[in-house]
């Protein structure tokens, strides 16, 4: 049996290449891993990263650790949530635990670019501007 530090790395290398992890892949990295098909999903489930779906043009996670929920962090998460931020195709919003930039909170991350004392006028911001760049 493979340790799973190994699969959690082969999970990883594909999501940093493709965005995710085609579920049509699992019965070869079980195989090659020395794996049972459920061991791998195992893997793939526990970790928020490890997606089987095809990520939208953008994916913006706020981070709703207690160091951001203290400067707001939880307002964000609310306005995002809002209608007008509903239904928009192209951009996904999720939450994530701490981005390392505690000091800066409220932080988010999107597209791999991590921002810090990000309020709800500069959500609508980063919002428009990746709408633009459809
Ligand atoms: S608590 Fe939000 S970045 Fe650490």
């Amino acid at each position: 049996m493979a340790d799973n530090r190994v699969l959690t790395e082969v999970l990883r290398q594909l999501v940093d290449t493709f965005s995710y992890i085609d579920p049509g892949l699992v019965p070869y990295i079980a195989d090659q891993l020395n794996l049972s098909k459920a061991e791998v999903l195992g893997v793939i489930s526990f970790y928020e990263d490890f997606r089987t779906d095809k990520p939208p043009a953008h994916v913006i996670r706020i981070c709703q650790a207690e160091a951001c929920q203290a400067v707001g962090a939880r307002q964000l998460i609310e306005h995002s949530h809002t209608e007008k931020y509903s239904g928009l195709d192209d951009i996904e919003i999720g939450t994530v635990s701490c981005l390392g930039l505690c000091a800066c909170g409220p932080a988010l991350i999107c597209n791999n670019n991590v921002y810090g004392k990000v309020n709800t006028s500069k959500f609508d911001s980063l919002i428009h501007s990746l709408a633009r760049h459809k």
